[in-house]
């Protein structure tokens, strides 16, 4: 299914960070995806974080496949707006709620989306937020994807790809001793559309590859890119000269350091230098990722 590495999906709040990424891409020759959440989308406005990252794609990294993507969109209404203003693929994150309800709004999201020609991801099991790690022992079998209801989540609802959850946690938290990998092996046998990977900033090496070899497509990041740009600032200002209140300053060492973040990350997932693949080609015109291309050969 995959071609041995897995494409990192990274979030992006801003100009700086969304840079950082295409230029990691750029450099490193790595196909890639950006995604924005709806708080992002509040906090940004929509149209115009989608098109400061556009803009950076095609100015900046012509030549480098890039997917502009909705990270845990919660509503047919947040991805009916993505697909609008041409987001080229979305997820909505049912995870919470039950099987048949969830069933019932990827569904119809994915009727909405295919007319239009845009991907949908959607989850099933759910991946535990860092204040849910905090509040106690997580029960892990609560939230972990189960293979035979994935097998009948993607039959019913026509999903482009799924979100697992193998043990895996957003944020920089103390995750599952090991992730579920039997579980992984099982769910892609019953299967066949990527497969994805959320909470992947504290993924190192070794799991990345076992995840990778078990049929891991895509690899979502966010805390690791965060945390490389605050703490930058933090640094920089607290460096007290005048060069501290220069926002370019501050800004730029931010960038810097997201960007060899990312790029530790698609060296780990082994996305980079895969641009030069010919299969990517085929997207000259749009330059876009398409879901079916993620990790593959
Ligand atoms: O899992 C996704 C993100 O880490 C959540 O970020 O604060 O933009 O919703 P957010
Ligand atoms: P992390 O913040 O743990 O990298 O998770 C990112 C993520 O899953 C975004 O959807
Ligand atoms: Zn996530």
């Amino acid at each position: 299914m995959n071609g041995g590495y897995a494409v990192g999906a990274f979030n992006t709040t801003n100009m700086e960070t969304t840079r950082a990424i295409i230029e990691a891409a750029k450099e490193l020759k790595s196909p890639v995806i950006i995604q924005i959440t709806e708080k992002t989308m509040e906090y940004a406005g929509g149209r115009q974080i989608f098109n400061i990252v556009k803009n950076c794609a095609e100015l900046y990294a012509p030549e480098i496949p890039v997917g502009i993507h909705l990270d845990h969109g919660k509503s047919f209404d947040i991805c009916k707006k993505c697909v609008e203003i041409g987001f080229n693929s979305v997820m909505i994150d049912g995870s919470r709620k039950n099987f048949s309800d969830n069933v019932s709004v990827t569904k119809n999201v994915v009727e909405y989306c295919h007319e239009k020609g845009v991907d949908v991801q959607g989850e099933l099991g759910s991946v535990p937020y860092i204040g849910e790690m905090e509040a106690g022992e997580v029960d892990w079998d609560l939230y972990m994807t189960k293979p035979e209801e994935a097998a009948e989540f993607v039959a019913q609802t026509g999903v482009d790809a799924l979100a697992v959850a193998i043990g895996n946690a957003h944020g920089f938290v103390k995750e599952r001793k090991e992730p579920d990998y039997e579980r992984l092996s099982k769910i892609r046998e019953k299967v066949s559309v990527p497969l994805i990977l959320h909470g992947a900033s504290d993924w190192e090496n070794g799991r990345v590859k076992e995840a990778v070899a078990r049929g891991i497509c895509c690899f979502n990041v966010d805390t690791a890119t965060r945390v490389a740009f605050v703490n930058s600032i933090i640094k920089t200002v607290h460096k007290k000269d005048e060069i501290a209140f220069d926002i370019r300053k501050i800004l730029g060492d931010a960038q810097e350091e997201v960007k060899k973040t990312v790029q530790k990350k698609m060296i780990d997932f082994c996305s980079a230098g895969k641009c030069s693949i010919s299969n990517h080609s085929k997207n000259e015109e749009t330059h876009t990722l398409k879901t079916d291309e993620i990790g593959e050969e």
